[in-house]
């Protein structure tokens, strides 16, 4: 199978077709998500809670992603491989620069990063040396101290207009990715009318060409209130296989997310 790579993502926007999204971090679950036809697998710092227990993603380390990004790129997948920027690993322009290399020689395709407008320059030196950026925007869990919680953004029309000129910004910086996390449909609607790359979303609605989820939160397993945002795929199948594929034909159907899922 060829391997999914930027400019499929570009074509799926063009198509109106969307692409799946999962976050992966051992070479067995990503070999099965990306047999399932997951174009998309994140090694995720949400691996801080789903994996290591902790209560937020902060405790995170550059270590942590980089082994379990290995871990995932020995599987070989056919999906796209991007790895997350932990907390304050992108503290300075320089280590930015160097642990985004970290990962891409651990095996990732591209980097995310969280934040708003002020990551411009910060995308603008990764893409000059070639690493692709996916921004992270809306609730950005490394921030949840600041947010005083994880909540819905963008809800007054003040918040959501930033956020559509921070894409907008972000957009021009490089970015080839926007990624929008629990923000109203309508919003993740706006923005993606706003900017020309593809936009994935978690809790976004389905307006958007791609969806991801935290496997663990797919499969039924992570501890804890399930968020509003998330749908079991594996109460109704026989295997995790399968609720790899359930869950790649309901985004490409557009039959997830559902109403309930939205905000
Ligand atoms: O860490 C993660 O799993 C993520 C997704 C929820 C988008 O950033
Ligand atoms: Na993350």
């Amino acid at each position: 199978m060829t391997p999914v790579t930027l400019s499929f993502l570009q074509q799926c926007r063009q198509d109106n077709t969307p692409f799946s999204c999962l976050t992966a971090y051992d070479a067995t679950f990503a070999a099965q998500a990306s047999a399932a036809g997951i174009d998309v697998l994140l090694i995720g710092d949400s691996l801080g809670m789903v994996l290591q227990g902790h209560d937020s993603t902060l405790a995170v380390t550059m270590d942590d992603v980089v082994y379990h990004t290995k871990n995932v790129a020995r599987a070989r997948p056919r999906s796209l491989i991007m790895a997350d920027l932990p907390f304050m690993a992108n503290a300075t322009l320089e280590s930015t620069l160097l642990n985004s290399a970290r990962l891409m020689q651990a095996g990732a395709n591209m980097v995310k990063i969280e934040g708003e407008g002020w990551l411009a320059d910060s995308i603008k030196a990764l893409v000059r040396r070639g690493i692709p950026v996916c921004a992270h925007m809306g609730l950005t869990p490394q921030s949840v101290n600041a947010f005083g919680g994880y909540k819905v953004q963008g809800r007054t029309s003040d918040a959501a207009s930033k956020l559509i000129e921070d894409a907008r910004v972000l957009e021009t910086a490089g970015a080839a990715l926007i990624l929008l996390e629990c923000v109203p449909r309508q919003v993740a609607a706006d923005v993606r009318e706003a900017v020309s790359v593809p936009v994935i979303g978690i809790g976004a609605g389905p307006e958007v060409d791609g969806q991801i989820l935290v496997m663990h939160d797919m499969l039924g397993v992570s501890q804890g209130k399930r968020p509003r945002f998330v749908k079991n795929f594996l109460a109704t199948e026989a295997s995790i296989a399968n609720a790899f594929r359930a869950y790649d034909h309901a985004v490409k159907t557009r039959t997830f997310p559902a109403k309930e899922h939205c905000f």
